[in-house]
């Protein structure tokens, strides 16, 4: 396929601003800069803009790096979407796989593939979920055992999966967990009596937020990271 049809069928560009981002040295094809719109890509080559690898699913899957003050869901009385950040078209057509709470940050994994955000927030499936934690109250060494245990929520019959806690200092932590309750890694440390000020999620399966993004950014996942979901 040409370039200049790889590049709008990938993405939703025009074929001008297509042509405009190939003239400015834009667009590498295994690496390599190309201009020419005529260029014949390889089949499996990697395709990339400003160094974001394209994919031809026709499919979109995006990684943002979700700052406080913007909600998972569509936009309430109080805070506005986090949709509102994407710009792009259709974004009525993305969904959101893994909402975060309006005041937590970090890595929120959008798309329009259903399957695909199925497979990643199945239950049936482990998929850990990496949160860096602020806390109110020094933590006790006994959390470690007490979260890999499993811990008694309010209002849960069942005890939470087995957890990992790795402890940073005494009031900043690292918290893995493969379920996705309702404010559960708050719930988890009020358990312990203590209290979260702080929560950004780090990671998502293999999937890790991009350091490059600031609040309020996002790209487009590699098809590394969107194989990753298997
Ligand atoms: N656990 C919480 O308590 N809040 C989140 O936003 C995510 C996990």
């Amino acid at each position: 396929m040409r370039l200049d049809k790889y590049l709008c069928e990938s993405t939703e560009l025009s074929r001008a601003e297509a042509k405009r981002l190939l003239r400015g040295g834009e667009v590498t094809c295994n690496g390599k800069v190309i201009k020419t719109g005529s260029f014949k890509v390889p089949e499996g080559a990697e395709v990339r803009i400003e160094g974001n690898l394209l994919s031809l699913r026709g499919l979109r899957y995006i990684m943002l790096n979700k700052p406080v003050d913007f909600i998972s869901s569509t936009a309430d009385d109080d805070y506005p979407s986090v949709l509102n950040l994407l710009d792009i078209d259709k974004v009525s057509t993305l969904h959101i796989a893994g909402r975060l709470d309006v005041d937590t940050t970090g890595l929120l994994l959008i798309t329009d593939d259903g399957q695909w955000s199925h497979k990643l927030m199945s239950p049936k499936k482990v998929c850990g979920k990496r949160y860096r934690v602020e806390l109110a109250d020094p933590i006790q060494d006994s959390a470690i055992e007490a979260f890999a245990k499993g811990v008694e929520l309010r209002n849960e019959k069942t005890v939470t999966k087995p957890a990992t806690l790795e402890i940073l200092s005494p009031t900043e932590v690292l918290l893995t967990i493969t379920e996705g309750k309702y404010h559960q890694v708050k719930r988890m440390f009020a358990a312990l009596g203590n209290k979260v000020v702080g929560l950004h999620r780090e990671q998502v399966g293999q999937i890790e937020l991009d350091k490059k993004l600031a609040p309020g950014e996002w790209r487009y996942l590699t098809e590394v990271e969107i194989d990753s979901v298997k």
